[in-house]
């Protein structure tokens, strides 16, 4: 079965165009495998990737998405991609135990990455790990992210939150992307390892730099690939000095959580506590920032939804769920399928990759009554934004609670908060987010 262009793929514009042939003349080395297997699918799927990340796409997947779930719901992209956008088959084999994140094991597999700090790093941590070292790390670290550790943060969130709004409470007008939404999760990713204040400016340029190095590989440079193996490196070798210096870091924090772990005569070595630094500053970044970002933009285009929740008509916990739902900061992941696997009757061969569209399975309607709709008060809500299964995001409870304090603090002081000027989507992928997000008030 092949989509016809028309059906769900007008031709893409011509800087994706270019920027994916541009993409053809890297050696396989450097390009990675999702960014290889997409170049070398025969037209016209070419053409339905680029324009997925299209700019016009990525301000408005929505159209594509409802298309893909009511007519190809599991779409097969040649050599071996198969695109799964309904809520029932996605959740499904989110949690499905034949189904591997790690990436070496399709077939489609160039050479992840190229070699290099980042690569090294991209396949040790347990986002990319399979059981039992994926169980293994998870456990460790999870000690760190009890809901009672996350609560404990929350005085800290408020006051960092009320220190940047403190900030530009006075100029009327801001880019609440880049003056609250991007650099806040930093900030509170630093307080939580540990950072001391005094070194934190370093921080965003690594924790940008590894964000962009994380992007789909047709849409990199190799100043991209450079800067993230530099920001490995250099947080890496950051991380090493404050494991050592007991008197600079902040005590109780995470990185004294994971060097004091240990169970049953297990312990996270110094390298694997390294990594987990890296993972937590790159998996809690850009995704949090987006949905503070995404969120704040969905919430100025419903005023009758915002009212209410001004009013505190309604729980701001359900809002934040339903603002991950409706507009989520991750679109999609990527699974191997370890075993010949059937799905509604179609079997997917072994050695073939799967992406799950989250973003698509959030606004399934056999899930969703109106999915379209932002509702705020909606419940139950079970969104795909945090993924299920095994490696369900193990930061959700504090991009919660951070999402809330932010919200929260940012409605009852600016009560007459507005867009000033047109926001602009990022090209990027699998994180979806804010170019900047122009606001203003009286
Ligand atoms: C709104 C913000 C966030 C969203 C939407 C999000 C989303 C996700 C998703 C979809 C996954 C699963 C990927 C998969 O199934 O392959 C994941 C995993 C993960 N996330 Fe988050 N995340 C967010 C914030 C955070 C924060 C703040 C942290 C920590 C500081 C964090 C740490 C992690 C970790 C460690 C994993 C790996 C879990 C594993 O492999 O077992 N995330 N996240």
């Amino acid at each position: 079965m092949t989509i016809p262009d028309a059906a769900v793929a007008p031709p893409p514009n011509d800087r994706m165009l270019r920027l994916v042939r541009a993409a053809m003349t890297l050696p396989p080395r450097v390009r990675g495998p999702l960014g290889s297997t997409l170049l070398r699918v025969p037209h016209p799927t070419p053409r339905l990737m680029a324009f997925m990340v299209s700019p016009e796409v990525r301000s408005d997947p929505w159209a594509l998405y409802r298309d893909l779930r009511s007519r190809y719901p599991l779409r097969r992209v040649p050599p071996g991609l198969w695109l799964v956008s309904r809520h029932a088959d996605a959740a499904m084999l989110a949690r499905h135990p034949h189904l591997s994140v790690d990436e070496t094991k399709s077939r489609l597999f160039g050479n992840v990455g190229g070699g290099g700090p980042f690569t090294e790093f991209v396949r040790a941590i347990m986002l990319f790990r399979d059981p039992p070292d994926h169980d293994r790390l998870r456990r460790l670290v999870a000690r760190a992210f009890t809901p009672r550790r996350v609560e404990e943060l929350r005085p800290q969130v408020e006051a960092l939150t009320a220190r940047r709004l403190d900030a530009l409470e006075a100029r009327g007008r801001a880019d609440l992307l880049a003056e609250l939404a991007y650099p806040l999760p930093v900030d509170v990713i630093c307080e939580m390892i540990g950072v001391p204040e005094a070194d934190r400016a370093l921080f965003p340029a690594w924790a940008g730099s590894l964000a962009a190095r994380f992007d789909l590989e047709p849409l990199r440079t190799p100043e991209i690939d450079r800067r993230g193996d530099e920001a490995i490196g250099e947080l890496g070798a950051y991380i090493d000095g404050l494991i050592d210096d007991t008197s600079r870091r902040k005590p109780a924090g995470v990185l004294d959580t994971l060097v004091a772990t240990s169970e049953e005569g297990d312990r996270l070595t110094r390298q694997e506590v390294i990594t987990t630094c890296g993972l937590l500053l790159m998996a809690g970044h850009e995704t949090t920032a987006n949905l503070i970002a995404n969120g704040v933009l969905a919430l100025l285009g419903q005023p009758d939804e915002l009212a209410a929740l001004r009013a505190g008509d309604v729980p701001i916990e359900l809002a934040v769920d339903e603002l991950l739902r409706h507009d989520g900061p991750v679109q999609l992941v990527q699974r191997v399928v370890l075993e010949d696997l059937d799905v509604n009757g179609t079997t997917i061969p072994a050695g073939d990759q799967m992406v799950l569209l989250f973003g698509a399975a959030n606004r399934d309607p056999d899930v969703f009554h109106d999915p379209e709709r932002l509702d705020l008060s909606r419940h139950p809500n079970p969104h795909l934004a945090f993924s299920s299964g095994i490696h369900a995001c193990l930061g959700a409870s504090l991009a919660r609670m951070e999402a809330a304090v932010v919200l929260r603090q940012l409605l009852d002081r600016f009560p007459k908060l507005r867009l000033d000027g047109h926001p602009r989507w990022r090209d990027t992928f699998v994180l979806r987010g804010l170019r900047s997000l122009p606001v203003t008030w009286d």
